[in-house]
């Protein structure tokens, strides 16, 4: 969005979407949500939770819907970043064997050691590619979005080979996501930001300085800023 690379960014632009909050009034004749709400466990923090509803649900749906979701298949993820990492997360919860699939060499400890990927391989190695993985993978789930070669990837998977595209999953299965995360404790790796940091939050994310979603407390923003208003700052 912030380089209009969909064709449809419209400036300036305020970033951010998928909000958590905690309804605390409602008006006499309301007794139940409409539309777009989600209920949400008390045991999960809302800032951990809140990417679930985006990036989450991206991943989850395609791994349900492609049978990528079986315990003891192997599941290879292309990109440890927003959406992979929660990738890794989900397909360690349904009991599958994981590979992460980067160009980040300095990824490889924390993909195993804080989200429990069992393997890593670098993308740019074709050694590493070709020998230690070919034709070891029951699916792979691919989160760039930049330019890069597929055919390396195709090689990894066993044996009916099918390349296929899924944008973001519907209400009911975001239910069910938020309910199999509050089972299994997953949350999204964040960065909690005020929002005056917004603009050095979107070029450090065109650069991918995140681990992994940058979350924006509006509510402490709003008080923060209440708060300096009164004292007259
Ligand atoms: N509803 C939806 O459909 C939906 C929802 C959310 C996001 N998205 C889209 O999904 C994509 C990924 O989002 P994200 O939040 O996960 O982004 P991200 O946090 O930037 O992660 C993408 C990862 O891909 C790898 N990568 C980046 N550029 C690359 C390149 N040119 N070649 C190879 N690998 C590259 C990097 O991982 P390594 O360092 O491990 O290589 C990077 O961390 C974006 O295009 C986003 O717009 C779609």
């Amino acid at each position: 969005m912030i380089t209009n690379e969909h064709g449809i960014s419209s400036y300036p632009m305020v970033p951010g979407h998928e909000m958590v909050g905690v309804v605390t009034q409602v008006g006499c004749k309301v007794n139940k949500f409409k539309h777009f709400a989600v209920r949400f466990p008390d045991s999960l923090s809302p800032e951990g939770v809140a990417p679930l509803l985006c990036g989450g649900i991206t991943v989850y749906s395609p791994m349900k819907y492609f049978g990528l979701s079986e315990a003891g298949k192997h599941l290879g993820v292309v990109g440890l970043g927003g959406l992979g990492h929660l990738a890794v997360k989900f397909a360690k919860a349904f009991g599958m064997k994981v590979t992460v699939i980067s160009t980040s060499p300095n990824k490889k400890e924390e993909s195993s050691d804080r989200f429990g990927a069992d393997s890593f391989l670098i993308s740019t190695d074709a050694m590493q590619m070709q020998v230690a993985a070919m034709g070891t993978m029951d699916g792979i789930l691919d989160t760039v979005s930049g330019l890069h070669p597929l055919s390396p990837l195709i090689g990894l998977l066993k044996w009916r080979k099918l390349i296929a595209g899924s944008i973001s999953g519907g209400l009911k299965e975001t239910q069910e996501i938020i309910d199999f995360a509050a089972k299994h404790n997953i949350v999204a790796d964040v960065e909690v930001i005020p929002m005056d940091y917004v603009n050095t939050a979107m070029k450090r994310l065109a650069k991918g300085d995140i681990r992994y979603r940058f979350v924006i407390d509006i509510g402490n923003t709003l008080t923060a800023r209440l708060v300096l208003n009164l004292v007259g700052l």
